[in-house]
This record gives structure tokens, C-alpha cells and sequence, in this order.
């Protein structure tokens, strides 16, 4: 629940959208008065009939079924995970680069319905901000919602992304490595490598080895998933659709750290993170080597 203050400004920052504000005039209002948090509890309330405006000029929140179907969960409980990612990028970024996320040129790979692109309004004007997925209809769900910014549909193998080259401060795939079968992954690091600026930040998550023991689908199988990501540092178990010329692409990955460093080698390992939200998702940060 938004505290007194701010609904106030919420408020008037309705005022501002019916008098004619540009977005970039509104989000410049709301992110110098709401928290990171209070803006997340804003968007994931929209749109609100008493919020004619603003509900005009900022996206629709997906519903809770699609919320759940995305990432297992929805509403403030989710929200608390999203926030708790993005503040982790943006400690991390400032870490590492010395840079905030403030007017970045960021990539939200493997977008979803847009759970993660949305609170990157609190950074950067949405046309910094590019939202990509292979799935069309992740895709359409960004569209139908009037997500703000650059949507594109990229390839489930992609040798490159539509999006300009050289050209990214940040990128990051939350929960797209811990699904993504080894060509996939392949693919999908390589084509990044090619958008990421020369001093750019890649954040990406991955799963422990822990991952098949805690997940009760895999009880059976547990010990030979993580003996595999013991022996050669990335697990695969295949969901058995989303078949790309034949093969599944899309099921359940995990991956260590020294499996990265050693097969990618045109992206170097600069820091890794995780938070208590989701001991499962780990964050690790990559820049071009
Ligand atoms: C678990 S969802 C996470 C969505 C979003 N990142 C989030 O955290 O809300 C995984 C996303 O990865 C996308 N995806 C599937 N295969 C992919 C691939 N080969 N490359 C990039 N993204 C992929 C799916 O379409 C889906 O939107």
C-alpha cells in the first residue's frame, strides 16, 4: 500500500499526464519523489479508474495468472523479488562500473510480459530501454499491455538480436539461463556479446546445483541432475516443448561458475550476487573480454 505522501504525488502526477505531460515529464516526476519500491507497487496496480491519465500514459499490469505463469508467482510477493533484483543490478553496476543505472541504455533479454522492463522506467526514458524475447507471445503480451520503449521479437537461436550493435550499457536475462539448453545458451551469449558496449554490464541468472533437490519434479532424478552439473558444470533437463528445428531449446539448466569462465571466453566474469528472495536464481555479472 502506497503510504499518504506518496499517493499524493501519484496524484499528481495524474494531474500532470492530464495536462498534456509528456511520459518522460511524468517518470521524471515519480522517480524523483517515490521510492523503487513505491513505483513497483504504482505500476503493478495499473491501470486504476482513479488514475484516468496516468493509466493512459503508463502500461497495464499483466494479470495474476500471467504473473504466475511467467515466474511462478504475482502481485506484492512478486513484486518484492523483482525490486530486490533490480536493486541488486544497480548496487552491482555501480560497484563494478562506478555508474548508476540513471540513464543507461539497458536490455531486459528474455523480457517476459515485462515484470523487470517496467521498473527500469525508474532509471532510464523508455527509449533507452529494449524488451526482447523469442516468444511471440511475450511479445504480444508487452504490445497489448502498451509496454513504453523498444519491444522485439528475437530468434530461439539467435546469431544476432534486432536491437543496435556495440551499443548496450547494461543487458541483463533474468531467469532465461536457468532454462535455456546448451545451444541455446551457446547462441544466446554470442549474440548478446554483439550488442553489449565495450564497457558494458551483463547480468545473468543461473542455477545451483542445489536447484534439482529443492524442485520436487525432479525428486526422482535429483542426484544423476546435480552428479551431471558436478561432472561438467551445466544440467539440462528438457521440458520437452518448445522444439526449435527439432530440438528443445527450453527446460530446466543449471551451471557453474567455472563452466562459464571456460566455455565463454569472449565474456569474463566480474562479480556474482544472490538474494535471500531466491537463493535459486544466482546473478552473475559478465563483461566483454
Ligand atoms: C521464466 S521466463 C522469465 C521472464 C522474465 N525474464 C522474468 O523474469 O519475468 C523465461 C523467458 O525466457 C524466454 N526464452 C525462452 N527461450 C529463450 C531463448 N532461447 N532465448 C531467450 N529467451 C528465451 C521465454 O520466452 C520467457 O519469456
Amino acid at each position: 500500500m502506497l503510504l499518504i505522501d506518496e499517493a499524493k504525488i501519484v496524484a499528481e502526477a495524474d494531474g500532470l499526464a492530464a495536462r498534456g505531460a509528456t511520459v518522460n515529464e511524468v517518470l521524471t516526476l515519480l522517480r524523483g519523489k517515490l521510492s523503487l519500491d513505491a513505483f513497483g507497487l504504482l505500476l503493478i496496480g495499473l491501470p486504476r479508474a482513479d488514475l484516468p491519465a496516468l493509466s493512459k500514459l503508463l502500461p497495464r499490469m499483466a494479470s495474476d495468472e500471467t504473473q504466475r505463469n511467467f515466474t511462478g508467482n504475482s502481485g506484492e510477493i512478486l513484486l518484492g523479488q523483482t525490486v530486490s533484483f533490480v536493486r541488486a543490478l544497480a548496487y552491482n553496476y555501480a560497484a563494478l562500473r562506478n555508474c548508476s543505472l540513471s540513464g543507461a541504455r539497458i536490455m531486459d533479454y528474455g523480457c517476459g510480459y515485462g515484470r523487470i522492463t517496467r521498473m527500469l522506467y525508474y532509471f532510464a526514458n523508455p527509449e533507452a530501454i529494449w524488451a526482447v524475447d523469442p516468444w511471440d507471445l511475450a511479445v504480444s503480451l508487452c504490445r497489448d499491455a502498451g509496454m513504453l520503449g523498444n519491444i522485439a521479437q528475437s530468434d530461439y537461436l539467435p546469431a544476432s538480436l534486432p536491437a543496435p550493435e556495440a551499443a548496450f550499457d547494461v543487458m541483463f536475462a533474468f531467469s532465461v539461463f536457468t532454462h535455456t539448453s546448451r545451444n541455446a545458451t551457446d547462441a544466446a551469449l554470442s549474440a548478446l556479446r554483439r550488442h553489449i558496449a565495450p564497457n558494458g554490464l551483463l547480468a545473468i541468472t543461473i542455477r545451483p546445483e542445489e536447484y534439482w533437490a529443492v524442485n520436487p519434479e525432479y525428486a526422482p532424478q535429483a542426484a544423476a541432475y546435480q552428479a551431471k552439473h558436478a561432472a561438467e558444470g551445466f544440467a539440462f533437463a528438457p521440458h520437452g516443448r518448445d522444439t526449435v528445428e527439432g530440438e528443445a531449446t527450453y527446460g530446466d539448466t543449471s551451471m557453474t561458475l567455472d563452466f562459464l569462465a571456460a566455455n565463454y571466453p569472449d565474456w569474463r566474469i566480474e562479480g556474482a550476487d544472490w538474494a535471500l528472495v531466491d537463493p535459486y536464481q544466482r546473478y552473475v555479472f559478465l563483461t566483454p573480454a
